[in-house]
């Protein structure tokens, strides 16, 4: 009996964890390259972004006014991400916050916290996600 109950647990998770991904209505793009928005003027080059490389977190992780179903808003879309100001740097309104801040859902935030729990993270150096222009 026991046996039988711990088989449909085992399965019943299987089922979640391979049918969850698939209720998305949007797809992830593939590899790609984040610049600052149009108009803005770039301090440091581009950098290199797979939605592969992160595809074990769920979209809203860093999607996180997504609703689930809507199409995906650009991190400096109207009312989010769009202080490209030096000066504002800080506030959670800039541009430059979305990518570093303290925060779980920036890429340097996550990195550095996933560093700090000794579990494999992503880039944590200037250098290593901007690389120095040739
Ligand atoms: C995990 C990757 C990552 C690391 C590490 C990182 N950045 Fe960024 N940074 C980004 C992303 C993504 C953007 C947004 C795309 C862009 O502007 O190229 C960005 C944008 C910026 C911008 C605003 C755009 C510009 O070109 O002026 C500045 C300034 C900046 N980063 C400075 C730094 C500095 C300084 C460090 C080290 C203390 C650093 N970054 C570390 C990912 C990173
Ligand atoms: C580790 C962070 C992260 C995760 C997890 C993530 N994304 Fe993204 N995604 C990004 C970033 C950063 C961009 C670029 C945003 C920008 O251009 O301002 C992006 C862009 C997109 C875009 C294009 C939006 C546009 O208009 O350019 C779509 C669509 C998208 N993601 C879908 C997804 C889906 C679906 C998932 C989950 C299966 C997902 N993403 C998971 C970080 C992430
Ligand atoms: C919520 C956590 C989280 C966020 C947010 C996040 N990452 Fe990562 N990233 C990871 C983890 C975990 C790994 C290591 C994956 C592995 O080695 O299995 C990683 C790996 C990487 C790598 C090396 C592997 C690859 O995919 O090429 C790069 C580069 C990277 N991240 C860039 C970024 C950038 C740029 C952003 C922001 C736009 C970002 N990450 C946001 C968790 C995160």
């Amino acid at each position: 009996m026991k046996k039988t109950l711990l088989i449909c647990m085992v399965a019943a998770a299987l089922v979640c964890a391979f049918a969850l991904p698939s209720l998305y209505a949007v797809d992830a793009p593939g590899d790609m390259v984040l610049k600052v928005p149009a108009g803005a003027k770039a301090t440091k080059s581009p950098v290199a972004f797979s939605h592969k490389g992160h595809a074990a977190l769920d979209c809203a992780k860093c999607h996180h006014t997504w609703d689930g179903k809507a199409a995906i808003k650009k991190c400096s879309d109207e009312g989010c991400h769009v202080d490209t100001s030096k000066k504002g740097k800080k506030e959670p309104t800039s541009f430059y916050s979305a990518f570093h801040a303290k925060k779980d859902m920036s890429c340097v935030g996550c990195h550095k916290a996933m560093k700090k729990a000794k579990k494999a993270a992503g880039p944590t150096k200037c250098g290593d996600c901007h690389p120095k222009k040739k």
